[in-house]
């Protein structure tokens, strides 16, 4: 079913990417590294799980937003990592005979939790895949993740997948093209998913209500298709809750909107006391429409009093790097309309 609304797994629920899902097949034939990228809720997740599931291969799907806020370790790692290797049934037995594993019954445990096990492990994990999901996230850790992954790609006979929604934070993690990073020169591959064109959007809540067998007007889909901008994560959002509520599409938005306010919310908690002007500038942004830096600098300082301009500067950086502005001819945007609703209303 497409409104079915955990990432896709199965080809039969995953609508129509049939170009992204041959474009990740050959990629991830010829490569080691892949790259999805794409914001929040474009499919990276689906299209991943959907792409190995569907080629039968084994792998490992560690979803890095599961770590620990804050900064985390290599034994929250480890955890992360042990807990997945028990959901695959073909893991107890790759894993049975190695150093620093003890697998009793229907669990495996690692016996320590340092880089010898870590590697270990991942040694043995030969012609498997290894997901890193949302790996922007491993930037956070003292442990360098970055050299973990060149040493994979160097020395293990694995193939790696990162995704990111936040798709400057996951280049300042790989640094694939800074010659003094662990990864620089290593060939990788990049997929980016965009957003569905109105008459895919159209299509995709058409199909998805034959499939909950109702009838919805011609009139509502359209509003829908355009109220919800070709994002497939709010489509399929839009028609879940539509096919067990029949609420208004405006009811629909408006809890969608307050949803990505509380994930920019979170997000900004990084920055501490500096969390207020992130949140004057987003809000200046979402009242404005393709504001230009001067604009956005009036904006702030009528509210907030004088801002340097290498600070400002370096906010509207960190906010595009984390996909919540887009610049565009010098002229800066939210990049989601759900989120600059929400943005407007809640933030
Ligand atoms: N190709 C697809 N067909 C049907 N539904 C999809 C497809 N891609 C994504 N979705 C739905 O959209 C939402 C977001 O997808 P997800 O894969 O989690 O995106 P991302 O990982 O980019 O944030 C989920 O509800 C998922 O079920
Ligand atoms: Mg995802």
């Amino acid at each position: 079913m497409f409104f079915s609304p955990e990432p896709k797994t199965k080809i039969e629920d995953f609508f129509n990417m049939e170009e992204e899902l041959s474009e990740f097949k050959e990629k991830l034939n010829m490569g080691k590294l892949i790259i999805i990228l794409g914001l929040r809720r474009y499919g990276k997740t689906s299209l991943i799980l959907t792409g190995l599931n569907s080629l039968g291969l084994d792998y490992i799907f560690l979803d890095c937003r599961l770590l620990p806020s804050g900064m985390f370790s290599l034994n929250d790692f480890l955890h992360l990592l042990e807990d997945e290797l028990n959901r695959k049934s073909w893991a107890k037995n790759v894993l049975s005979n190695i150093e620093g594993v003890s697998v009793s019954g229907l669990s495996l445990k690692f016996r320590k939790r340092n880089q010898n096990v870590l590697l270990n492990v991942l040694k043995n994990l030969e012609k498997k895949v290894l997901v890193l999901d949302e790996a922007q996230e491993l930037r956070r850790s003292n442990y360098r993740f970055d050299y973990l992954l060149a040493y994979l790609y160097d020395h293990v006979n694995l193939k790696i997948i990162v995704s990111g929604s936040q798709v400057g934070l996951l280049y300042r993690f790989l640094r694939v093209e800074d010659p003094e990073a662990p990864l620089f020169g290593r060939p990788y591959f990049e997929i980016k998913l965009k957003k569905l064109s109105s008459q895919k959007a159209r299509e995709f809540l058409e199909k998805g209500f034959e499939q909950e067998n109702l009838k919805v007007s011609s009139k509502i889909i359209e509003e829908a298709v355009n109220k919800f901008d070709g994002n497939i994560g709010w489509l399929t959002y839009f028609g879940y809750s539509y096919t067990k509520s029949g609420e208004p599409i405006d009811k629909i938005l408006d809890r969608a909107s307050r949803l990505s306010v509380s994930e920019v919310k979170h997000a900004l908690n990084v920055y501490g006391l500096g969390k207020k002007r992130y949140v004057e500038v987003l809000k200046i942004v979402a009242g404005g429409s393709n504001l230009k830096w001067s604009e956005i600098k009036r904006g702030v300082e009528a509210k907030l009093g004088k801002i340097p301009n290498n600070t400002l500067s370096n906010i509207l950086k960190n906010l595009i790097d984390q996909g919540f502005l887009v610049k565009v001819n010098g002229e800066y945007s939210i990049t989601d309309p759900i989120l600059r609703a929400g943005i407007l209303k809640y933030l």
